[in-house]
């Protein structure tokens, strides 16, 4: 089976061809990232009309990389929701017209949903498995039970982890995109140097908190001499935001695992990390850790399958389409759809 996998939903455009048996054909990703640099971050008109202008040549690029004729696919996947509506319209309505015009079967699939069953497409990961997705919109720790079987174990009660970084990082004058730009200047510095709390550390649960972090770094910087962060300072900031939300991720997943645990006393214990923060290396390196002390499998796929991309939604299209699912041309793309919540309950 043959998927052409459509993603439209942030600031990346982006489609590939992927196999039932787990073959990436093609993937194809252009970053908008230039558009937005300017602002400091992702304005929602331009993403819809960059997507417009670039999506029909992402697909025609994803078509000839995979050397296959529309003839030879068999569905066509597109990003539904969560995301920015402009974008998402965009490549909802691409891939209805491809399904009409080629007589396939349309899965709109949730952005979210993606990430969280890449670890399927890259590893040979069965069901049950315990996720955390880190992403720019969303930091959550799910059981994941089956397709569609989504149960919350916890989540942010404010900003995004990836949300976090982005601000820190302009806050640091570290550039656009702040994470990846972050995680260089943290290589860099001492992340003893500044003590930063730790929310929720300690506490039962498994929710996060960020913005008292991304606070307590604008007061450290705010008190260094003359207010000035000099490159060094900046590093050292940026390690030490990086070493808390370490022991954050790891104090909250061990939480996680104990539930994860509890419910499923029966599976072998796997972690699944998958969004884009999930490229951080430290963040892989301290998660690898809790899992080699919990013998747990830890599960991270390739970056580029971490970042927004349209491989994760293709595969997400192939599951559902090995269970029969479809959806109608009507479907309406959702700018909040929660994992945990069927495909057509309301907005
Ligand atoms: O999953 P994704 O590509 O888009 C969303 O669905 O949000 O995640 C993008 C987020 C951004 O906040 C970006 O700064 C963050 O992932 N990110 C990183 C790294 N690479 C991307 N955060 C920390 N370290 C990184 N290396
Ligand atoms: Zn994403």
């Amino acid at each position: 089976m043959n998927v052409l996998g459509i993603e439209t939903s942030c600031d990346e455009t982006a489609a590939a061809v992927v196999t039932d048996d787990r073959r990436i054909l093609s993937n194809v990703v252009l970053s908008q990232l230039d558009e937005h640099r300017p602002y400091g971050g992702v304005v929602p008109e331009i993403a819809a009309r960059a997507h417009l202008d670039h999506l029909d040549g992402i697909i025609g690029q994803a078509m000839a990389d995979a050397a296959i004729g529309f003839g030879k696919l068999d569905a066509v996947a597109a990003t539904g929701g969560p995301g920015l509506i402009g974008g998402v319209m965009v490549g909802v309505m691409t891939a209805k017209a491809i399904a009409a015009v080629h007589g396939l079967p349309f899965l709109a699939v949730n952005h979210l949903e993606g990430h969280a069953l890449t670890a399927r497409l890259t590893d040979d990961v069965q069901f049950p498995y315990l996720l955390l997705l880190v992403s720019g919109g969303h930091c959550q720790l799910l059981a994941v039970e089956d397709v569609g079987g989504y149960v919350r174990l916890g989540g942010t009660i404010d900003d995004a982890i990836g949300e976090a970084f982005d601000k820190t990082a302009k806050l640091l004058g570290l550039g656009y995109p702040g994470g990846p730009a972050l995680e260089a200047a943290a290589a860099r510095g001492d992340a003893t140097r500044f003590a930063l709390p730790r929310p929720l550390a300690g506490r039962p649960g498994c929710d996060f908190s960020f913005s008292g972090l991304k606070t307590a770094v604008r007061h450290a910087a705010a008190k260094l001499p003359d207010g000035e962060v000099s490159a060094a300072d900046a590093a050292d900031l940026a390690a030490s935001f990086q070493a808390a939300v370490g022991d954050v991720l790891v104090d909250r997943c061990a939480n996680a695992l104990d539930a994860f645990a509890g419910a499923h006393p029966a599976a072998a214990p796997a972690l699944v990390v998958a969004g884009g923060v999930a490229a951080n290396r430290h963040l892989r390196t301290r998660l690898g850790e809790l899992c080699a002390q919990r013998q747990t499998r830890l599960i991270a796929p390739p970056s580029e399958l971490c970042t927004d991309n349209a491989a994760m939604i293709a595969w997400a299209g192939i599951e559902h389409v090995r269970r029969g699912a479809a959806d109608g041309l009507d479907f309406a793309p959702r700018p909040r759809w929660p994992l945990d919540e069927g495909k057509n309950a309301a907005a």
